[in-house]
């Protein structure tokens, strides 16, 4: 019944791949309770977005170095490029929720989807910090400054996937998920906003190419969280008995947030 479900769901959306977690996590789940089928299909789903997305940035960075050599210039190439990758998973996982907060239930499922876009750019990630370790290797060591801003984005990422467990988020509590959350996320964004930003106006086509349509999404991604969060205090201020300008109203403008 429910493999049948995700047919017709895959139908409608074209994601003919949750036929086949379905049907796998149903074999091995037997005849389990449907709260520890959906469990497993969903462990199944992240490690499929964690699969994908770290091929997917093994086969990028294999091929960047099979084409520019695997010495300095061309590690630092595989680097830019899985930057790139890592950015393009990152920025659905960024600002899925303020999307649908702003423009509604189109990009409900972007919402819905943001853990496994993060889990997804953490797989990307690790890729990246490989490369960090090969340039290491070979002699090409980057500067401290690059260590401490991107060593603390990368920091945050593994809190972010750590805490992204439910076990663990029970350990930690909400209030200090959230903030987490909140911290980590909007470091990670400015540290990529820092890299494509910087002394990145000059040069060629072939360079504002490669770097604007970056510079653009994340200039974008902060506007369009600062603005859902503006809309859910506004909404919240409407409301009658909503004790303007109180802690309540900022509790309940927090409450209705949905940006994470
Ligand atoms: C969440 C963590 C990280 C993020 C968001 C990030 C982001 C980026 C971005 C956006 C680029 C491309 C820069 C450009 O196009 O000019 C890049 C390249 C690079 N990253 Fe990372 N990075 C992270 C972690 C690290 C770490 C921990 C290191 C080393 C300590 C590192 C070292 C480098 C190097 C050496 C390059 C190549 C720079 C060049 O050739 O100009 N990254 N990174």
């Amino acid at each position: 019944m429910v493999w049948v479900y995700d047919i017709i769901r895959s139908e409608k959306s074209g994601a003919i791949l949750t036929i086949f977690i379905a049907d796998a996590t149903d074999q091995i789940a037997g005849d389990t309770p449907s709260s520890a089928r959906l469990a497993l299909r969903s462990r199944a789903r992240n490690a499929l977005w964690i699969g994908i997305s770290f091929c997917t940035a093994l086969g990028l960075a294999a091929a960047v170095l099979a084409a520019a050599g695997a010495d300095d210039q061309g590690v630092h190439l595989a680097l830019l490029a899985t930057a790139r990758l890592a950015f393009l998973l990152f920025w659905p996982a960024y600002v899925g929720s303020a999307l649908a907060s702003l423009f509604g239930p189109t990009f409900e499922p972007l919402r819905r989807q943001a853990r496994e876009f993060g889990l997804a750019f953490a797989a990307a990630l690790f890729v990246h910090l490989g490369l960090v370790a090969w340039l290491c290797l070979i002699g090409d060591v980057p500067p401290v400054r690059t260590f401490i801003v991107f060593g603390a984005a990368a920091l945050c990422v593994c809190l972010l996937t750590l805490f992204s467990i439910a076990r663990f988020q029970q350990f930690l509590g909400a209030r200090a998920w959230s903030l987490l959350r909140f911290g980590g996320m909007n470091y990670v964004a400015c540290a990529f906003a820092d890299d494509f930003l910087r002394n990145k106006l000059a040069g060629d086509i072939r360079h504002a190419l490669f770097y604007w349509p970056f510079m653009a999404l994340a200039m974008i991604g902060p506007i369009l969280r600062a603005a859902a969060i503006i809309q859910a205090l506004r909404s919240s201020m409407r409301k009658p008995n909503s004790g303007l300008g109180g802690s309540n109203h900022l509790r309940r403008a927090r409450e209705q947030s949905t940006v994470r």
